[in-house]
């Protein structure tokens, strides 16, 4: 049985930054063809370019995941280059902090677009390809911060979070029987420079090393562990694990 991704076509949304971009690079030099698609059109090109240079297989087609038709237009690319897809990690996200006292309507609304209404149309015409391509795997890309902790200013995140579990466990229950698997990854703290979660400490004014000192792990997650979670969960040897949520925070939620 084949594990991993090499030889795979497997699609990621939100690769011009932070952690899709770490999982597009490390999918195409193991030898997935990866196409990515994200809102910032600059980076993305130049990452795929950059993995393109390198010897590794990535195409970007610009594409706003709160705007289905350009979900639906991202997976023709697919079936147009790539004939098929066999996997698809749901990474595209959005944070804006704030207490719930000040909620704002757009702020929330952008929010549930974005890391809700984005997943769902992203699930939607990935389970019709992946049906069509008689099976696969999806990852959709979860929190810590959703239903299994909170932390201040960040309740609506969380909540979409939350939501985006209970749509993994949906999905899965409703693919399973097209042989295809959908889980969810909750994550914290992954070293990857000016991502969210750097982003969120500087924002907050929050030192690393308070982050560092509330894991058991004491230390960030490394990118390859987050990649290795991924890989894992889009391998064939992954196929019997569905609707699950798969926690990889250092111990975090243990305590
Ligand atoms: N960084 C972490 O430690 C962490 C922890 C837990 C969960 N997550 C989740 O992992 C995912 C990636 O996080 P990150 O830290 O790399 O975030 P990031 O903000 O650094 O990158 C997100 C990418 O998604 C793109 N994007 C945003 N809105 C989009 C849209 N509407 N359509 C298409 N693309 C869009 C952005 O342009 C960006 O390239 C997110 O879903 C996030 O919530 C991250």
């Amino acid at each position: 049985m084949a594990d991993g991704v090499a030889g795979k076509t497997i699609l990621i949304t939100g690769t011009a930054r932070g952690c899709g971009r770490v999982l597009a690079e490390a999918f195409a030099a193991e030898g997935a063809s990866v196409v990515g698609c994200d809102v910032d059109v600059d980076r993305g090109r130049e990452v795929a370019d950059r993995v393109r240079s390198g010897g590794g297989r990535m195409t970007f087609v610009e594409a706003d995941v709160t705007d289905e038709d350009a979900v639906r237009a991202v997976l023709a690319h697919v079936a147009d280059t790539h004939g098929r897809l066999d996997g698809a990690v749901n990474n595209a996200g959005t944070e804006t902090t704030g207490l719930i006292a000040d909620a704002d309507g757009d702020v929330v609304d952008r929010l549930l677009a974005v890391n809700v209404k984005g997943v769902l149309h992203s699930l939607k015409h990935e389970l019709a390809a992946l049906k069509a391509a008689g099976g696969g795997a999806i990852v959709n890309m979860s929190s810590v911060t959703s239903d299994m902790t909170a932390v201040p200013a960040n309740g609506v995140y969380a909540a979409t979070k939350g939501a985006v579990d209970a749509l993994t466990k949906a999905a899965a229950v409703e693919a399973a029987a097209d042989g295809i698997s959908v889980n969810a990854l909750a994550f914290a703290a992954v070293d990857i420079p000016d991502d969210m979660f750097w982003r969120f400490l500087d924002d907050r004014g929050i030192p690393v090393e308070t982050i560092v000192a509330a894991f058991p792990v004491k230390r960030l997650a490394r990118p390859a562990e987050l990649v290795a979670a991924v890989r894992y969960l889009l391998s064939d040897d992954a196929r019997f694990v569905t609707g699950t949520t798969l926690v990889l925070d250092g111990g975090y939620t243990a305590q």
